[in-house]
């Protein structure tokens, strides 16, 4: 029967479950959307008077969330309560790569999911439609019904589920824009009834022909090969920029060559410092577990492939640094511009920033670090012992540089006093606006830049007195 949605519950008030509710809320003002978490600070923070201080940072959501909270959008750990009212439940939880046991390493940690899934079964009310949001492994629905029924026949009381797969595809940094015109909607399901009914509500601001269906595996398969093919595209170029250093070509060039093959394409092709976010290696990794497990380590091996190049030309960055600068960077100091795994986002999930500065600081170098939204306690999380543990080695008593390996700057000119080097590994605007005529003048010469994100003008820098490498640049 179809359903008319009135009341949605979202388990998970992160990157995906926070702007995707927000959106759903602006585009549908006849729906009640609460957004429910254990984690009592991420909620206070979506409930923050300053909009500054919102947990998550994506251009343009604070403005939303400033209309729709406190009218039909809500943040709360009152997950009991909000299962109980909804019609829907979105579950939007962390599903992160297992650190132990079966599969460590690779497969999906559905520990959050699961306990989602028991959670909504005890406490639902009626008929709910359980909309799987996470990025989850092939057959997981059938895992999340086995789930909900078992608890029903346990409570005898009434209640029926139906469970679809809507895996989210937004960016983090355009997510407002990705969730407001998305290239499609993925909906897969066996119930025609919970279809539309979901369906009904992507249908107040997005075209109908964007709107997908599939089977529920096919749906659930489809979001890992979407991230799976993506990643592979970097890793393609970033390949094909190693080749290009070496052999006197411009990957910019040859990207642009290959981008205007209607079949290639030109998106995705910008070479940088490998990628990072939550999700592309996870979700390879995911494949990969899932690929060996039905017998075929072919198609393991072909995706493993993606991640392992992506982690060598990490450490490729970081060892050309050290050749560059006579081979040693021991009590070098260098700048650090940008440590959020893209811009426009204050994430660090898997950034290459953490691995380049994990290797720089092994290797004894000093780090200004900036970046425009990563909060300096961010960055300590990330280089957090092991830069204090390097350094704790150099020099005991000298200066808050030495001890810690690392400092956070808050303004850009404040990285490059006496620095050998500033080393871009995030394409934020406002890099490619340095003054480096300006910046020369503070740093200890001969000095570098390495731009791992292609965003200056390499006339500014060469003219500055400063030496240059850029990704892919061979020329
Ligand atoms: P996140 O870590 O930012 O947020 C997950 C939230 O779920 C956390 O705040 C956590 O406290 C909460 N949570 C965990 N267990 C809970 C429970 N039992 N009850 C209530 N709250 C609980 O994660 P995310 O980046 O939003 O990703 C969520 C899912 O979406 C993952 O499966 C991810 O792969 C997928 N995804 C992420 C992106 C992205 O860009 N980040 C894009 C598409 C898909
Ligand atoms: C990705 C997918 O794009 C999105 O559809 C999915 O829902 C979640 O995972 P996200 O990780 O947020 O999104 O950002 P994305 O723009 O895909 O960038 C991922 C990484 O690749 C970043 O480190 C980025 O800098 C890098 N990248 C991207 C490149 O190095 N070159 C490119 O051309 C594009």
């Amino acid at each position: 029967m179809f359903m008319k949605v009135k009341n949605i519950c979202c388990i998970g008030a992160g990157y995906v479950g926070g702007p995707t509710m927000t959106v759903i809320a602006d585009k549908c003002p006849h729906i009640k959307v609460n957004v429910v978490d254990i984690n009592q600070n991420r909620i206070d923070l979506w409930n923050s008077k300053d909009l500054n201080f919102l947990p998550i940072f994506e251009p343009g959501l604070d403005q939303i969330v400033k209309r729709c909270r406190g009218k039909n959008l809500f943040f709360s750990t009152e997950i009991e309560k909000h299962i109980a009212l909804a019609d829907m439940v979105f579950i939007s939880v962390n599903t992160p790569t297992k650190k132990k046991g079966i599969g460590a390493g690779q497969a999906s940690d559905l520990k959050w999911v699961e306990i989602c899934a028991r959670q909504v079964s005890k406490y639902a009310v009626g008929h709910t439609i359980v909309i799987e949001k996470s990025t989850l492994p092939v057959r997981t629905a059938e895992v999340i019904k086995t789930i909900l029924e078992s608890q029903d026949i346990q409570n005898k009381k009434q209640k029926t589920f139906d469970v679809l797969s809507n895996p989210e595809f937004l960016a983090e940094g355009t997510a407002v824009n990705d969730l407001i015109s998305p290239d499609r909607v993925l909906i897969g399901g066996e119930s025609d009834s919970a279809i539309k009914s979901l369906k009904d509500i992507y249908q107040n601001w997005v075209p109908e022909n964007k709107i997908l269906q599939t089977n529920i595996w096919s749906s659930e398969l489809a979001k890992l090969t979407a991230n799976a093919f993506l990643a592979q595209r970097i890793s393609s170029i970033n390949s094909i920029g190693a080749l290009c250093e070496s052999t006197g070509a411009d990957v910019r060039e040859v990207a642009r060559a290959i981008g205007t093959d209607t079949r290639i394409g030109s998106k995705f092709l910008d070479s940088g410092p490998g990628f990072g976010g939550s999700c592309f290696k996870k979700d390879i990794l995911n494949l990969v577990y899932l690929s060996n497990y039905f017998g075929l380590p072919e198609v393991a091996n072909f995706w493993e492939g993606v991640v392992r190049f992506n982690k060598w030309h990490q450490h490729r960055i970081s060892k050309l640094v050290v050749k560059k600068l006579f081979g040693t960077v021991s009590e070098k100091k260098v700048a650090i511009l940008g440590f959020s795994f893209k811009a426009n986002t204050n994430d660090t999930r898997e950034s290459a920033a953490i691995q380049i500065c994990r290797d720089l600081l092994a290797e004894g170098a000093e780090l200004l670090i900036h970046d425009p939204k990563v909060i300096e306690k961010q960055i300590e999380l990330d280089l957090g012992e092991q830069a204090i543990n390097n350094h704790k080695n150099i020099n005991e008593s000298d200066s808050k540089v030495i001890k810690s390996g690392w400092e956070k700057c808050d303004k850009i000119d404040q990285c490059f006093k006496n620095v050998d080097a500033a080393l871009i590994l995030t394409e934020w605007k406002e890099y490619s606006e340095i003054n480096w005529e300006l910046a020369s003048k503070s740093m200890r010469h001969p000095a570098w830049v390495f731009d791992a994100r292609s965003i200056v003008n390499p006339e500014d820098v060469r003219n500055a007195n400063l030496n240059l490498w850029r990704v892919g640049d061979g020329s």
